[in-house]
């Protein structure tokens, strides 16, 4: 298995071949419940533009456990197989725990430091000297509008602010690579749009990042993505769902024209998508 970092012999790197992250044949299972079912999956990398990844599925489909298998941080319960690479410094390694910046669902933070600190540690963290990390981290704060709260503790913030200070956390300590778990739960309507510019403005930072999304929300990730993965179910001979899941279908929002702008969720051609995913979710 190749998403531990613990391994006694390095694995050999290997020319990326223009990929970003790649599954290739991956199981999971907690005993013998079959979650992930020989998962292959290639993200491309897309340099010198942003471009936002939609991981999409229904509930219980295993959504949060290969979130947990792309951050390199696997359910210790849980029996894995197969191959997860990623992108590093012009080769591809296996994935594994504190590689990539991860946004879980409840925005972690460090309570007892002030904003600045929190940036500063994953600056550093990350590799950066403590000035090269505070004059970033004031930079972001800068972007994202939160000049003016450097100085307070978490629990002082809003909940959009905290969300927005633990995406700069973790721009701080990633290459180009944001992985975010949900970002749309519990949002109202006018909330998940802000966070999808929000996205869509980090997407096109700095020459470029890509921000992987796992969710459930069909409609937020097909007003965000340039590409949906859907994650599903095969089915056997008699109609019967074949348990574990794998990607099922992709959609190339680009190439469809859909790809995000303010106005894209009153097309027709959106609509269109969205009604195309909620009829395939129902058959799985
Ligand atoms: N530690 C565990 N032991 C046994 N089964 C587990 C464990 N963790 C998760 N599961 C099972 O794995 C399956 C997938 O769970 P997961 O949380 O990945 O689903 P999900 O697609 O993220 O769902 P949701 O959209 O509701 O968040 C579920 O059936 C769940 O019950
Ligand atoms: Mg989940």
């Amino acid at each position: 298995m190749s998403t531990t970092a613990s391994t006694a012999i390095p694995e050999p790197q290997v020319p990326t071949n223009g990929r970003l992250l790649s599954l290739e044949k991956v199981n999971l299972a907690f005993g013998n419940k079959i979650i992930l079912r020989d998962l292959d999956l290639e993200v491309r990398k897309n340099d010198g533009h942003g471009q936002i990844v939609c991981l999409l599925g229904p509930s219980g489909f295993g959504k949060t456990q290969l979130f947990r298998l792309i951050a390199g941080m696997p359910d210790r319960a849980a029996k894995v197989s197969g191959t997860i690479r990623i992108h590093h410094n012009g080769t591809e390694i296996p994935v594994h725990r504190g590689l990539v910046g991860v946004v879980a669902q409840d925005y972690p933070l460090f309570e007892h430091h002030r904003v600045i600190s929190n940036l500063v540690i994953a600056g550093q963290q990350a590799g950066l000297s403590r000035k090269e990390s505070h004059s970033q981290a004031m930079i972001l704060l800068e972007r994202f509008g939160l000049a003016d709260r450097y100085d307070v503790f978490p629990e002082q913030l809003s909940g959009g602010q905290r969300q927005r200070v633990a995406i700069a956390q973790q721009l701080l300590c990633s290459q180009h690579y944001l992985l975010m778990d949900e970002p749309f739960s519990g949002l109202d309507v006018l909330a998940k749009a802000r966070v999808c510019e929000l996205i869509a403005e980090l997407a096109a930072l700095d020459g470029g990042n890509t921000i992987v999304i796992i969710t459930h929300d069909i409609e937020s990730a097909a007003a965000i993505g340039d590409h949906l993965f859907l994650i599903g179910r095969d089915h056997d001979a008699t109609g019967n769902p074949i348990p574990g899941s794998r990607i099922v279908e992709t959609i190339d929002m680009v190439a469809k024209g859909l790809a995000w702008h303010p106005e894209l969720t009153s097309s027709a051609a959106f609509h269109d998508v969205v009604d195309g995913i909620k009829a395939k979710f129902r058959q799985l």
